[in-house]
């Protein structure tokens, strides 16, 4: 079994940029590749704010964050990002064909010991896996948002992934600290997801046909069944866009219409209202992320 001391965490958006800080946090050598460096310095100042916060509430020692800190690096160019990588995580666009080409990159530059994964939503494995020329040491390792905080990472096994590679993403996960999950076999949207999609398509019908406003739906989230956030806030965490391309490969692939994305976030994406990051979303947010309102 590899010993994963090398990860590679490839984009440094929302999700790349908080796996790579939990994998630094965990004593990890980490590097991040992203070719834009608005990205690189975005996350930058986003995981600056979050280690200083750590340590102002005393959930991190000053010398504690400068060692995690210490083990990020952050390239621009992909030879020296993949060069000596126990583990890749692959966390860029959610585009099958940009995916594939940076496997395929991936699986020349990387040493052959190295497994690479996917940190996708949307794809199985097995529409990745032959890109790698090494299927048998891939998978998907999905995170959820925010990755710094949710414990579940999801390890999806493809048909070729080895029980070697499973075994050692198992260990990987609890060395990171977080709870691992395993799916035995593909099927898309995996476990969580699945489950969060069919929650997200009734409270959209509840709110498209008039039985309800999006603040009622959320708040009997919250206060009838114990979930943290509502679906309409939580679309807005993690970004509509998100889950409105999810639904449109998830549709090009299946043509059937319960997979097509609702009017009510496929108005929104076009309107360029995604959620959080634009500030507005189902909810309006202050220039701190605070939620102010529901939308008119
Ligand atoms: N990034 C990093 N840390 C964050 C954060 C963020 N965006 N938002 C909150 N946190 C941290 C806070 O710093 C705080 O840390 P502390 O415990 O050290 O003080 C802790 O989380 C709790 O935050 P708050 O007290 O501000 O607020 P809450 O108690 O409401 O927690 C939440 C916020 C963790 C986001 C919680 O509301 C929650 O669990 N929401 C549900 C999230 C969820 O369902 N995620 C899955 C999304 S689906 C997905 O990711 C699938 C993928 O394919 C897209």
């Amino acid at each position: 079994m590899t010993a994963i001391e090398h990860v590679t965490v490839a984009g440094a958006g929302a999700m790349g940029s908080q796996i790579s800080m939990v994998c630094a946090l965990a004593g990890l050598q980490t590097k991040v590749y992203d070719v834009n460096d608005a990205a690189t310095d975005k996350a930058t100042t986003s995981l600056q704010v979050w280690l200083s916060r750590a340590v102002d509430k005393g959930r991190l020692s000053p010398a504690d964050r400068d060692a995690a800190w210490a083990r990020l690096s952050f390239h621009g160019d992909l030879p020296s990002a993949a060069a000596d990588a126990d583990l890749v995580i692959e966390a860029v666009v959610e585009k099958i064909d940009v995916k594939r080409a940076l496997l395929a990159e991936l699986g020349r530059l990387t040493p052959p010991r190295a497994i690479l994964t996917s940190n996708t939503s949307s794809f199985v494995p097995s529409r990745m896996a032959d890109a790698t020329s090494r299927p048998e040491q891939f998978a998907n390792l999905h995170f959820f948002n925010p990755a710094l905080v949710m414990a579940c990472v999801e390890v999806i096994r493809g048909p070729q992934t080895s029980d070697t590679t499973v075994q050692t993403l198992l260990e990987f996960t609890k060395r990171i600290g977080k709870t691992p999950v395993l799916l035995e076999k593909e099927i898309p949207g995996f476990i969580a997801n699945r489950i969060l999609n069919a929650v997200r398509d009734e409270a959209i019908y509840l709110v498209e046909n008039g039985y309800a406003s999006v603040t009622s739906i959320d708040t009997a989230c919250r206060t009838a069944l114990g979930y943290p956030m509502g679906p309409f806030e939580l679309m807005d965490l993690t970004g509509i866009d998100i889950g409105y391309y999810t639904k449109v490969g998830r549709y090009s692939e299946t043509g059937d219409p319960a997979d097509a994305p609702s009017a009510t976030v496929t108005a929104l994406v076009e309107r360029g209202d995604l959620g959080r990051k634009t500030g507005r979303g189902f909810y309006t947010y202050d220039s701190n992320g605070t939620k102010i309102e529901e939308a008119k």
